[in-house]
């Protein structure tokens, strides 16, 4: 079974990355083959698993562009699933993309190529609902939303709905909402739990049951360039992501 899914909200610092890098190490120790693409120009994915964002490699911006095959922009790494790396020179490539025709296809022709060569396709998208997130959305079978347990978060939800349903009139009917993933949760915070209460009253049969609790082992594996099993794997922050992981595996047979 394949199935490539885009981890997207136009919110930034919710998680989106965070999940990608560390859903992805928990389905490559679960043996499945997994690629993880970075679409965001910020390249936090690429540098959070310890790889240089060198400007002048291409990476997915060529790909993108029709410009490089993607098994050229491939690399593999230490946490045992292979990477589609970003630099800065993917800011450019909405601008570019403007005169190409098909332009929301791109990455799903590109991706054609090895999409079979894996169980599971992770796309980081950025912060925004750009072309680039709709050619993620338009490449996916599903998205997964992380969202922060916050007061505008269901505000944000409808909008991003609203994107996905435009997607699947458009350009890829078939596309799914896998799911709405609660991060970096606060069981103090009184917040917290009013949000994830309203999230369950509008949204129950979509959310995880999982739920990513705020944890700052999580943080400290990015910024040393790991996922968070190879950072800690006793913290709670792996359990939970091995938890999420778990539900994912779920799926295969339904697929
Ligand atoms: N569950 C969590 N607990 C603590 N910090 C987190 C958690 N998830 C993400 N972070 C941190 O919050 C920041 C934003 O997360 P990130 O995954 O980069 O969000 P996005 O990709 O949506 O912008 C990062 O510094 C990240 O390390
Ligand atoms: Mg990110």
């Amino acid at each position: 079974m394949n199935s490539v899914i885009a981890v997207a909200s136009q919110k930034g610092g919710v998680g989106k990355t965070t999940t990608a890098i560390n859903l992805a190490a928990m389905l490559a120790r679960a043996k499945r083959k997994v690629l993880a693409i970075d679409l965001d120009p910020q390249a936090n994915l690429t540098t959070g698993i310890g790889i240089d964002p060198i400007d002048g490699q291409r990476g997915v911006y060529g790909a993108l562009l029709g410009l490089d095959s993607i098994e050229d922009a491939i690399v593999s790494n230490e946490e045992g699933f292979d990477i589609v790396p970003a630099n800065r020179d993917l800011a450019g490539a909405q601008v570019e993309l403007i005169t190409v025709s098909r332009r929301e296809f791109q990455l799903r022709d590109s991706l054609s190529s090895v999409r079979k060569e894996y169980n599971w396709i992770l796309l980081d998208c950025p912060p925004s609902l750009n072309i680039v997130v709709i050619n993620a959305m338009v490449a996916a079978d599903s998205v997964i939303i992380p969202t922060q347990c916050e007061f505008f978060a269901l505000q944000g939800l409808v909008e991003l709905l609203s994107t996905i349903k435009t997607v699947q009139r458009n350009f890829n009917p078939d596309l799914k909402l896998n799911g709405i993933l609660r991060t970096m949760y606060d069981t103090r915070n009184k917040l917290s739990r009013e949000v994830s209460d309203q999230l369950k009253a509008h949204f129950d049969a979509q959310l995880y049951r999982t739920i990513i609790p705020r944890n700052v082992r999580l943080a400290e594996a990015s910024s040393h360039g790991k996922s968070v099993l190879e950072y800690d794997k006793n913290c709670i922050g792996t359990t939970a992501y091995m938890a999420f992981a778990g539900e994912l595996l779920n799926q295969e047979s339904d697929i």
